[in-house]
Protein backbone atom coordinates (compact mmCIF):
# COMPACT_ATOMS: atom_id res chain seq x y z
CA UNK A 1 0.00 0.00 0.00
CA UNK A 2 3.01 2.32 0.32
CA UNK A 3 4.64 3.69 -3.23
CA UNK A 4 6.85 5.80 -4.26
CA UNK A 5 5.08 9.15 -4.92
CA UNK A 6 7.73 9.85 -8.08
CA UNK A 7 5.32 7.00 -9.77
CA UNK A 8 2.38 8.67 -9.82
CA UNK A 9 4.53 12.38 -10.91
CA UNK A 10 2.85 12.78 -14.08
CA UNK A 11 3.04 16.53 -14.75
CA UNK A 12 -0.32 16.83 -16.37
CA UNK A 13 -2.53 18.29 -13.78
CA UNK A 14 -4.23 15.50 -12.50
CA UNK A 15 -6.13 15.85 -9.59
CA UNK A 16 -4.56 12.78 -8.14
CA UNK A 17 -1.23 13.96 -7.35
CA UNK A 18 -2.44 16.77 -5.06
CA UNK A 19 -4.80 13.99 -3.26
CA UNK A 20 -1.64 12.11 -2.48
CA UNK A 21 -0.87 10.54 2.04
CA UNK A 22 2.26 11.83 1.34
CA UNK A 23 5.17 11.44 3.53
CA UNK A 24 9.40 10.79 3.85
CA UNK A 25 10.33 8.03 5.09
CA UNK A 26 12.71 7.36 7.37
CA UNK A 27 15.43 7.03 4.54
CA UNK A 28 14.62 10.37 3.66
CA UNK A 29 12.05 8.68 0.16
CA UNK A 30 9.45 9.86 -0.82
CA UNK A 31 6.41 7.63 -0.28
CA UNK A 32 2.68 7.77 -0.64
CA UNK A 33 -0.81 5.34 0.44
CA UNK A 34 -1.69 4.42 -2.98
CA UNK A 35 -4.38 6.90 -4.54
CA UNK A 36 -4.57 3.93 -7.10
CA UNK A 37 -3.17 0.58 -8.47
CA UNK A 38 -2.62 0.73 -11.74
CA UNK A 39 0.80 2.44 -11.58
CA UNK A 40 1.28 -0.28 -9.11
CA UNK A 41 0.18 -3.11 -11.60
CA UNK A 42 2.25 -1.59 -14.33
CA UNK A 43 5.37 -1.55 -12.00
CA UNK A 44 4.49 -5.40 -11.39
CA UNK A 45 4.38 -6.18 -14.82
CA UNK A 46 7.62 -4.21 -15.93
CA UNK A 47 9.56 -6.30 -13.21
CA UNK A 48 8.45 -10.13 -14.52
CA UNK A 49 8.13 -9.17 -17.75
CA UNK A 50 10.44 -12.42 -18.98
CA UNK A 51 8.31 -14.29 -16.58
CA UNK A 52 4.84 -13.21 -17.59
CA UNK A 53 2.46 -14.71 -20.09
CA UNK A 54 0.72 -11.90 -22.66
CA UNK A 55 -2.13 -10.95 -22.82
CA UNK A 56 -2.30 -10.95 -18.73
CA UNK A 57 -5.84 -10.80 -17.06
CA UNK A 58 -5.29 -9.63 -13.56
CA UNK A 59 -7.80 -8.48 -10.67
CA UNK A 60 -7.11 -7.05 -7.85
CA UNK A 61 -9.41 -5.33 -4.99
CA UNK A 62 -6.57 -2.94 -2.80
CA UNK A 63 -7.73 -0.04 -0.72
CA UNK A 64 -6.94 3.38 -1.80
CA UNK A 65 -6.45 6.75 -0.39
CA UNK A 66 -7.00 9.88 -1.89
CA UNK A 67 -7.29 13.50 -0.11
CA UNK A 68 -10.65 14.03 -1.32
CA UNK A 69 -13.23 16.54 -0.18
CA UNK A 70 -15.63 13.78 1.27
CA UNK A 71 -19.49 13.73 -0.25
CA UNK A 72 -21.55 10.96 -0.91
CA UNK A 73 -19.95 8.29 -2.80
CA UNK A 74 -16.23 9.30 -2.33
CA UNK A 75 -14.35 9.15 0.56
CA UNK A 76 -10.62 9.46 1.86
CA UNK A 77 -10.27 5.45 1.72
CA UNK A 78 -12.03 3.12 -0.10
CA UNK A 79 -11.62 0.03 -2.04
CA UNK A 80 -11.54 -0.45 -5.33
CA UNK A 81 -11.93 -3.69 -7.55
CA UNK A 82 -9.45 -3.25 -10.90
CA UNK A 83 -9.91 -5.89 -13.75
CA UNK A 84 -6.71 -5.10 -16.17
CA UNK A 85 -5.76 -6.80 -19.56
CA UNK A 86 -2.29 -6.28 -20.55
CA UNK A 87 -0.61 -7.22 -24.05
CA UNK A 88 -3.72 -7.13 -26.03
CA UNK A 89 -3.91 -4.17 -29.04
CA UNK A 90 -7.12 -5.15 -30.05
CA UNK A 91 -10.47 -3.59 -28.68
CA UNK A 92 -11.65 -7.06 -27.68
CA UNK A 93 -9.81 -6.15 -24.25
CA UNK A 94 -11.90 -3.47 -23.65
CA UNK A 95 -15.35 -5.29 -24.99
CA UNK A 96 -14.26 -8.30 -22.35
CA UNK A 97 -13.64 -6.11 -19.19
CA UNK A 98 -16.81 -4.18 -20.03
CA UNK A 99 -18.72 -7.25 -20.37
CA UNK A 100 -17.11 -8.23 -16.99
CA UNK A 101 -18.74 -4.55 -15.82
CA UNK A 102 -22.19 -5.34 -16.74
CA UNK A 103 -22.15 -8.90 -15.80
CA UNK A 104 -21.09 -7.75 -12.15
CA UNK A 105 -24.11 -4.92 -11.95
CA UNK A 106 -26.37 -7.79 -13.39
CA UNK A 107 -25.49 -10.09 -10.74
CA UNK A 108 -26.32 -7.51 -7.71
CA UNK A 109 -29.83 -6.60 -9.47
CA UNK A 110 -28.69 -3.77 -11.05
CA UNK A 111 -29.90 -3.61 -14.94
CA UNK A 112 -29.31 -1.38 -17.82
CA UNK A 113 -32.12 1.00 -17.29
CA UNK A 114 -30.37 2.03 -13.87
CA UNK A 115 -27.00 2.11 -14.99
CA UNK A 116 -24.97 3.10 -18.10
CA UNK A 117 -21.79 3.40 -19.35
CA UNK A 118 -20.53 6.38 -20.85
CA UNK A 119 -17.81 5.60 -23.77
CA UNK A 120 -15.01 7.83 -25.82
CA UNK A 121 -11.87 7.75 -27.34
CA UNK A 122 -8.69 9.82 -26.48
CA UNK A 123 -7.53 8.43 -29.95
CA UNK A 124 -10.28 10.74 -31.71
CA UNK A 125 -10.33 13.81 -28.76
CA UNK A 126 -6.54 13.71 -29.49
CA UNK A 127 -6.98 14.07 -33.20
CA UNK A 128 -9.61 16.60 -32.79
CA UNK A 129 -8.04 18.66 -30.41
CA UNK A 130 -4.88 18.43 -33.19
CA UNK A 131 -6.79 20.11 -36.12
CA UNK A 132 -7.89 23.14 -33.51
CA UNK A 133 -4.05 23.20 -32.84
CA UNK A 134 -3.33 21.81 -29.22
CA UNK A 135 -0.44 19.74 -29.74
CA UNK A 136 0.36 16.21 -28.58
CA UNK A 137 2.24 17.48 -25.40
CA UNK A 138 -0.41 19.44 -24.37
CA UNK A 139 -3.56 17.32 -25.03
CA UNK A 140 -3.36 15.16 -21.29
CA UNK A 141 -3.29 18.57 -19.27
CA UNK A 142 -6.17 19.48 -21.70
CA UNK A 143 -8.32 16.56 -20.95
CA UNK A 144 -7.46 16.90 -17.08
CA UNK A 145 -9.55 20.28 -17.64
CA UNK A 146 -12.22 18.51 -19.83
CA UNK A 147 -13.05 16.17 -17.63
CA UNK A 148 -14.16 18.68 -15.30
CA UNK A 149 -17.26 19.34 -17.61
CA UNK A 150 -19.77 17.77 -14.98
CA UNK A 151 -18.26 18.71 -11.92
CA UNK A 152 -18.10 22.78 -12.81
CA UNK A 153 -19.55 23.51 -15.86
CA UNK A 154 -18.81 24.57 -19.42
CA UNK A 155 -17.95 28.22 -18.69
CA UNK A 156 -15.70 27.70 -15.77
CA UNK A 157 -14.21 24.63 -18.10
CA UNK A 158 -13.66 27.52 -21.22
CA UNK A 159 -11.64 30.10 -18.56
CA UNK A 160 -9.34 27.08 -17.75
CA UNK A 161 -8.66 26.15 -21.08
CA UNK A 162 -8.05 30.04 -21.92
CA UNK A 163 -6.23 31.03 -19.10
CA UNK A 164 -3.86 28.12 -18.19
CA UNK A 165 -3.50 26.74 -21.59
CA UNK A 166 -3.32 29.50 -23.72
CA UNK A 167 -6.17 28.12 -25.78
CA UNK A 168 -8.46 30.98 -27.72
CA UNK A 169 -11.89 31.71 -26.90
CA UNK A 170 -13.08 30.63 -30.33
CA UNK A 171 -10.99 27.29 -30.40
CA UNK A 172 -12.03 27.09 -26.85
CA UNK A 173 -15.69 27.25 -27.53
CA UNK A 174 -15.23 24.87 -30.17
CA UNK A 175 -13.75 22.30 -28.14
CA UNK A 176 -17.05 22.46 -25.96
CA UNK A 177 -19.39 21.86 -28.80
CA UNK A 178 -17.40 19.04 -29.56
CA UNK A 179 -17.84 17.35 -26.06
CA UNK A 180 -21.63 17.98 -26.55
CA UNK A 181 -21.66 15.24 -29.19
CA UNK A 182 -23.78 12.21 -28.47
CA UNK A 183 -23.10 9.86 -31.55
CA UNK A 184 -19.97 9.23 -32.85
CA UNK A 185 -21.43 10.60 -36.56
CA UNK A 186 -22.51 13.55 -34.68
CA UNK A 187 -18.98 13.89 -33.37
CA UNK A 188 -17.74 13.18 -36.94
CA UNK A 189 -20.01 15.67 -38.83
CA UNK A 190 -19.04 18.23 -36.94
CA UNK A 191 -14.76 17.65 -36.82
CA UNK A 192 -14.82 16.61 -40.51
CA UNK A 193 -11.14 15.70 -42.15
CA UNK A 194 -10.11 16.40 -38.60
CA UNK A 195 -10.93 12.78 -36.54
CA UNK A 196 -8.68 10.23 -36.80
CA UNK A 197 -10.48 7.02 -38.51
CA UNK A 198 -8.65 4.13 -36.90
CA UNK A 199 -9.90 5.62 -33.68
CA UNK A 200 -13.66 5.88 -35.02
CA UNK A 201 -13.61 2.32 -36.16
CA UNK A 202 -12.51 1.01 -32.98
CA UNK A 203 -15.28 2.71 -31.18
CA UNK A 204 -17.30 1.86 -34.02
CA UNK A 205 -16.21 -2.11 -33.38
CA UNK A 206 -16.19 -1.93 -29.47
CA UNK A 207 -20.20 -1.26 -29.82
CA UNK A 208 -20.74 -3.92 -32.76
CA UNK A 209 -18.94 -6.20 -30.17
CA UNK A 210 -20.59 -5.10 -27.67
CA UNK A 211 -24.07 -6.11 -29.33
CA UNK A 212 -22.98 -9.42 -30.42
CA UNK A 213 -21.91 -10.01 -26.90
CA UNK A 214 -25.88 -9.54 -25.54
CA UNK A 215 -24.59 -5.97 -23.18
CA UNK A 216 -25.31 -3.17 -26.11
CA UNK A 217 -28.17 -1.46 -24.22
CA UNK A 218 -25.48 -0.40 -21.41
CA UNK A 219 -23.55 1.38 -23.51
CA UNK A 220 -23.59 4.94 -25.18
CA UNK A 221 -21.01 7.27 -26.85
CA UNK A 222 -20.22 10.49 -25.13
CA UNK A 223 -18.22 12.89 -25.96
CA UNK A 224 -17.51 14.77 -22.91
CA UNK A 225 -15.83 11.52 -21.10
CA UNK A 226 -12.09 12.08 -21.23
CA UNK A 227 -10.97 10.73 -17.68
CA UNK A 228 -8.85 13.03 -15.28
CA UNK A 229 -5.97 10.66 -15.87
CA UNK A 230 -2.78 11.39 -18.02
CA UNK A 231 -2.16 7.99 -19.00
CA UNK A 232 -5.06 7.37 -21.02
CA UNK A 233 -4.70 6.58 -24.66
CA UNK A 234 -7.37 5.06 -26.71
CA UNK A 235 -10.56 4.13 -25.50
CA UNK A 236 -12.33 5.72 -22.07
CA UNK A 237 -15.31 4.99 -20.07
CA UNK A 238 -17.30 5.57 -17.46
CA UNK A 239 -20.07 3.96 -15.53
CA UNK A 240 -22.93 6.41 -14.68
CA UNK A 241 -26.38 6.31 -12.72
CA UNK A 242 -29.15 7.11 -15.31
CA UNK A 243 -30.71 8.84 -12.45
CA UNK A 244 -27.86 11.49 -12.58
CA UNK A 245 -28.22 11.74 -8.55
CA UNK A 246 -24.44 10.14 -8.34
CA UNK A 247 -20.81 10.49 -8.96
CA UNK A 248 -19.10 8.13 -11.21
CA UNK A 249 -19.74 4.84 -10.29
CA UNK A 250 -16.23 3.37 -12.24
CA UNK A 251 -14.26 4.36 -14.65
CA UNK A 252 -11.24 2.94 -17.24
CA UNK A 253 -10.01 3.17 -20.23
CA UNK A 254 -7.01 2.01 -22.98
CA UNK A 255 -3.43 3.17 -21.58
CA UNK A 256 -0.75 1.42 -24.28
CA UNK A 257 2.17 4.40 -23.00
CA UNK A 258 1.78 3.70 -19.06
CA UNK A 259 4.77 0.98 -19.64
CA UNK A 260 7.09 2.64 -21.37
CA UNK A 261 7.11 5.67 -19.36
CA UNK A 262 7.92 3.13 -16.49
CA UNK A 263 10.56 2.15 -18.82
CA UNK A 264 9.71 -0.37 -21.15
CA UNK A 265 11.91 -0.84 -24.24
CA UNK A 266 8.74 -1.82 -26.33
CA UNK A 267 4.90 -0.43 -25.80
CA UNK A 268 2.86 -2.63 -23.40
CA UNK A 269 -0.94 -2.40 -24.79
CA UNK A 270 -3.03 -2.11 -21.67
CA UNK A 271 -6.52 -1.41 -20.81
CA UNK A 272 -8.54 -1.79 -17.56
CA UNK A 273 -10.95 0.07 -14.97
CA UNK A 274 -11.47 1.19 -11.14
CA UNK A 275 -14.50 0.24 -9.69
CA UNK A 276 -15.08 1.82 -5.85
CA UNK A 277 -17.15 0.87 -3.21
CA UNK A 278 -18.63 3.97 -2.16
CA UNK A 279 -20.54 4.78 -5.29
CA UNK A 280 -21.93 1.51 -5.46
CA UNK A 281 -23.07 1.15 -1.88
CA UNK A 282 -25.11 4.66 -2.86
CA UNK A 283 -26.87 3.24 -5.53
CA UNK A 284 -27.51 0.03 -3.96
CA UNK A 285 -29.18 1.88 -1.18
CA UNK A 286 -30.93 4.07 -3.67
CA UNK A 287 -32.47 1.04 -5.18
CA UNK A 288 -33.29 -0.98 -2.15
CA UNK A 289 -30.94 -3.45 -2.89
CA UNK A 290 -28.91 -3.22 -0.25
CA UNK A 291 -28.39 -6.98 0.84
CA UNK A 292 -29.59 -8.21 4.46
CA UNK A 293 -26.33 -9.77 4.81
CA UNK A 294 -27.07 -13.01 7.70
CA UNK A 295 -24.55 -13.23 10.79
CA UNK A 296 -23.18 -16.70 9.55
CA UNK A 297 -22.76 -17.84 13.13
CA UNK A 298 -24.23 -21.18 13.63
CA UNK A 299 -23.07 -22.03 17.18
CA UNK A 300 -22.05 -20.70 19.96
CA UNK A 301 -20.18 -23.30 22.79
CA UNK A 302 -20.90 -22.53 26.14
CA UNK A 303 -19.13 -23.96 29.06
CA UNK A 304 -20.80 -24.98 32.43
CA UNK A 305 -18.14 -23.62 34.69
CA UNK A 306 -14.03 -22.95 33.86
CA UNK A 307 -13.67 -26.72 34.84
CA UNK A 308 -15.62 -27.06 31.69
CA UNK A 309 -13.82 -24.60 29.61
CA UNK A 310 -11.10 -27.25 27.82
CA UNK A 311 -13.83 -29.74 27.09
CA UNK A 312 -16.22 -26.95 25.51
CA UNK A 313 -13.15 -25.93 23.55
CA UNK A 314 -12.66 -29.67 22.49
CA UNK A 315 -16.32 -29.48 21.25
CA UNK A 316 -15.44 -26.60 19.46
CA UNK A 317 -13.09 -27.85 17.69
CA UNK A 318 -14.90 -30.86 16.81
CA UNK A 319 -17.94 -28.70 15.24
CA UNK A 320 -15.68 -26.82 13.07
CA UNK A 321 -13.90 -29.68 11.84
CA UNK A 322 -17.20 -30.76 10.39
CA UNK A 323 -17.10 -27.48 8.23
CA UNK A 324 -19.83 -25.56 10.71
CA UNK A 325 -19.61 -21.57 12.19
CA UNK A 326 -18.97 -21.84 15.68
CA UNK A 327 -18.06 -18.87 18.45
CA UNK A 328 -16.56 -20.18 21.84
CA UNK A 329 -17.77 -18.24 24.93
CA UNK A 330 -14.27 -17.05 26.16
CA UNK A 331 -15.64 -16.74 29.45
CA UNK A 332 -18.55 -18.82 30.85
CA UNK A 333 -21.46 -16.89 32.15
CA UNK A 334 -23.01 -17.32 35.60
CA UNK A 335 -26.45 -17.67 34.40
CA UNK A 336 -28.09 -19.48 31.84
CA UNK A 337 -29.88 -16.27 30.26
CA UNK A 338 -27.04 -14.51 29.86
CA UNK A 339 -25.90 -17.37 27.18
CA UNK A 340 -29.18 -17.00 25.29
CA UNK A 341 -28.13 -12.94 25.54
CA UNK A 342 -25.18 -13.66 23.97
CA UNK A 343 -26.03 -16.34 21.11
CA UNK A 344 -28.87 -13.60 20.46
CA UNK A 345 -26.51 -11.00 19.53
CA UNK A 346 -23.96 -12.91 17.84
CA UNK A 347 -27.06 -14.40 15.80
CA UNK A 348 -26.30 -17.92 16.42
CA UNK A 349 -28.88 -20.86 16.02
CA UNK A 350 -27.50 -22.98 18.27
CA UNK A 351 -26.02 -22.76 21.55
CA UNK A 352 -23.75 -26.25 22.64
CA UNK A 353 -23.81 -26.45 26.21
CA UNK A 354 -21.10 -28.43 27.60
CA UNK A 355 -21.93 -29.60 31.19
CA UNK A 356 -20.37 -32.42 33.94
CA UNK A 357 -23.94 -34.12 33.86
CA UNK A 358 -24.07 -34.81 29.86
CA UNK A 359 -20.03 -34.97 29.50
CA UNK A 360 -20.17 -37.73 31.72
CA UNK A 361 -22.53 -40.06 29.39
CA UNK A 362 -19.91 -38.69 26.20
CA UNK A 363 -22.42 -36.08 25.44
CA UNK A 364 -23.33 -32.09 24.54
CA UNK A 365 -26.22 -30.39 24.81
CA UNK A 366 -27.67 -28.72 21.92
CA UNK A 367 -30.29 -26.05 21.83
CA UNK A 368 -31.90 -24.70 18.60
CA UNK A 369 -33.28 -21.23 19.61
CA UNK A 370 -34.81 -20.76 16.51
CA UNK A 371 -37.09 -24.15 16.07
CA UNK A 372 -40.32 -23.63 14.05
CA UNK A 373 -40.79 -27.14 13.66
CA UNK A 374 -41.78 -27.48 17.44
CA UNK A 375 -43.57 -25.91 20.00
CA UNK A 376 -42.48 -28.15 22.73
CA UNK A 377 -39.87 -27.26 25.00
CA UNK A 378 -38.04 -30.79 25.06
CA UNK A 379 -37.97 -31.02 21.37
CA UNK A 380 -35.78 -27.84 20.98
CA UNK A 381 -32.84 -29.40 22.27
CA UNK A 382 -31.01 -32.41 21.77
CA UNK A 383 -28.14 -34.23 23.20
CA UNK A 384 -25.36 -35.45 20.70
CA UNK A 385 -22.68 -37.93 21.30
CA UNK A 386 -18.92 -36.00 21.24
CA UNK A 387 -18.29 -38.84 18.67
CA UNK A 388 -20.85 -37.51 16.63
CA UNK A 389 -20.00 -33.70 16.98
CA UNK A 390 -18.37 -33.99 13.72
CA UNK A 391 -21.72 -34.62 11.82
CA UNK A 392 -23.81 -32.66 13.83
CA UNK A 393 -25.64 -30.83 11.13
CA UNK A 394 -26.52 -33.73 9.60
CA UNK A 395 -28.23 -35.15 12.45
CA UNK A 396 -29.42 -32.23 14.10
CA UNK A 397 -31.51 -32.00 10.28
CA UNK A 398 -32.83 -35.27 10.78
CA UNK A 399 -34.16 -34.62 14.26
CA UNK A 400 -35.87 -31.58 13.31
CA UNK A 401 -37.76 -33.23 10.16
CA UNK A 402 -38.51 -36.21 13.04
CA UNK A 403 -40.09 -33.74 14.70
CA UNK A 404 -41.64 -31.98 11.97
CA UNK A 405 -43.29 -34.88 10.76
CA UNK A 406 -44.65 -36.00 13.97
CA UNK A 407 -46.23 -32.67 14.85
CA UNK A 408 -48.19 -32.69 11.29
CA UNK A 409 -49.26 -36.08 12.06
CA UNK A 410 -50.21 -34.93 15.50
CA UNK A 411 -52.17 -32.16 13.64
CA UNK A 412 -53.99 -34.30 11.53
CA UNK A 413 -55.31 -36.61 14.11
CA UNK A 414 -56.52 -33.73 16.12
P1 LIG B 1 -10.47 6.64 -11.23
O1 LIG B 1 -11.52 7.14 -12.16
O2 LIG B 1 -9.61 7.65 -10.58
O3 LIG B 1 -9.58 5.61 -12.05
O4 LIG B 1 -11.16 5.76 -10.11
C1 LIG B 1 -11.91 4.63 -10.48
C2 LIG B 1 -13.08 4.44 -9.54
O5 LIG B 1 -12.63 4.37 -8.20
C3 LIG B 1 -14.09 5.58 -9.51
O6 LIG B 1 -14.99 5.49 -10.59
C4 LIG B 1 -14.77 5.32 -8.18
O7 LIG B 1 -15.63 4.19 -8.27
C5 LIG B 1 -13.59 4.89 -7.32
N1 LIG B 1 -13.03 6.03 -6.57
C6 LIG B 1 -12.04 6.85 -6.92
N2 LIG B 1 -11.79 7.77 -5.96
C7 LIG B 1 -12.65 7.50 -4.95
C8 LIG B 1 -12.90 8.05 -3.64
N3 LIG B 1 -12.22 9.08 -3.17
N4 LIG B 1 -13.89 7.50 -2.89
C9 LIG B 1 -14.60 6.45 -3.34
N5 LIG B 1 -14.40 5.88 -4.55
C10 LIG B 1 -13.44 6.39 -5.34
C11 LIG B 1 -8.53 4.93 -11.52
O8 LIG B 1 -8.23 4.92 -10.35
C12 LIG B 1 -7.81 4.08 -12.53
N6 LIG B 1 -6.56 3.60 -11.92
C13 LIG B 1 -8.70 2.94 -12.98
C14 LIG B 1 -8.05 2.05 -13.99
C15 LIG B 1 -7.64 0.75 -13.80
N7 LIG B 1 -7.75 2.40 -15.22
C16 LIG B 1 -7.16 1.37 -15.81
N8 LIG B 1 -7.09 0.39 -14.95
Amino acid sequence: MLERQELYKRKAGEEITGQMYAFTDQEGVEVTLRPEMTPTLARMVLGRASSTMLPLKWFSIPQCWRFETTQRGRKREHYQWNMDIIGCKSVSAETELLFAVCEFFKSIGITSADVGIKVNSRKVMASVLDSYGITAEKFAPVCVVMDKLDKIGPDAVKEELEQTHGVSAEIASKIIACLACKTVDELQGLCGEGVDQAGIEELKRLFTLAEDYGYGDWLIFDASVVRGLAYYTGIVFEGFDRAGELRAICGGGRYDRLLSLYGSVTEVPACGFGFGDCVLVELLKDKGLMPDLPKAIEFVVAAFNDDMQGKAMKTAALIRDGGADVDMLLEPKKKVANTFDYANRVGARYIVFVAPSEWENDMVRIKDLRADYTEHDDEKQLDVKISDLGRVREILAAHQATVAAKNSMGALAV
